[in-house]
């Protein structure tokens, strides 16, 4: 299937989807302590799913046969885990940077969420591969205006990191939003500024840059899922869902 436009209703349900989104994802953020199991994570999640009326798109998930289906509701990746870990029987350590991925179905619409956040006091440099991703992604949106395209999207991120000497994540990129997770466009961060689809008013994309201290290379766990930086370097993550406005970029996933 092509690229589905969202009419002004639907982004007005994307909208609230996106805002439990935000709203659980900084619950989980308080959360985040030396200590905690990470266990825990996921049963926050269901309960504060369960009170809002919102369902999981991460639950179950299986896009290929050949994967297992996802067991949990939020994605929980730590240090040198990109994107995906599974949340397990583990206690968080002083120093660990954590990567949260948060879906939510709400009204039959998607909205996907993640940041990475420290635990506790981190190294300078672990803070400072936090503080250039995130702002990567701000670059990334500022980007996302109708008319641009997704090569300026994806070369804000890019070049952002080529100046920090970080590697940029090739493997696993964004994408459409609505009623899928999942939907066309695939939104890459890399790419040459004018190239790509054009962006256009009612698109909805998630725009997610994974960056890591060493090469952009990764590697896939046993478990099917989590996936790790090749050369064992740390990486961070962070994610918005946006929809493309007339007026501009609209953060669906903001507090
Ligand atoms: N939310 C992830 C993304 O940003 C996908 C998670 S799929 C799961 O695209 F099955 F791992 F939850
Ligand atoms: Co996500
Ligand atoms: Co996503």
């Amino acid at each position: 299937m092509g690229i589905v436009l969202k009419s002004r209703d639907e982004i007005r349900i994307m909208r609230e989807a996106g805002r439990h989104a935000a709203e659980v994802l900084q619950i989980l953020a308080d959360a985040v302590r030396p200590g905690l199991n990470v266990l825990e994570l996921d049963r926050i999640v269901r309960k504060e799913f369960k009170k809002r009326g919102v369902e999981s798109p991460f639950l179950n998930y299986q896009p290929r046969s050949d994967v297992p289906p996802y067991p949990s509701t939020v994605c929980v990746s730590i240090n040198a885990q990109i994107v995906h870990g599974i949340p397990g029987n583990r206690e968080l350590a002083e120093g660990d940077i954590v990567s949260m991925d948060l879906g939510t179905i709400y009204k039959g619409y998607v909205g996907d969420t993640a940041v990475t956040v420290p635990c506790g006091t981190v190294r300078p440099e672990a803070q400072h591969l936090i503080d250039v991703t995130r702002e990567s992604l701000a670059r990334a949106i500022q980007a996302a205006t109708a008319g641009n395209r997704l090569g300026d999207v994806g070369h804000a991120v890019e070049s952002l990191a080529k100046q920090h000497g970080y590697g940029v994540v090739r493997k696993y990129v964004g994408h459409g939003v609505g009623r899928s997770m999942h939907e066309d466009p695939s939104v890459p961060n890399y790419g040459e500024p004018g190239k790509g689809k054009p962006l256009k008013p009612g698109m909805v994309i998630a725009i997610e840059p994974m960056l890591n201290q060493g090469t952009g290379e990764t590697r896939e766990d046993a478990d099917g899922w989590t996936v790790w930086t090749a050369d064992g370097s740390l990486s961070a993550h962070f994610e918005h869902t946006i929809a493309i406005t007339p007026d501009g970029p609209e953060i669906l996933t903001l507090l």
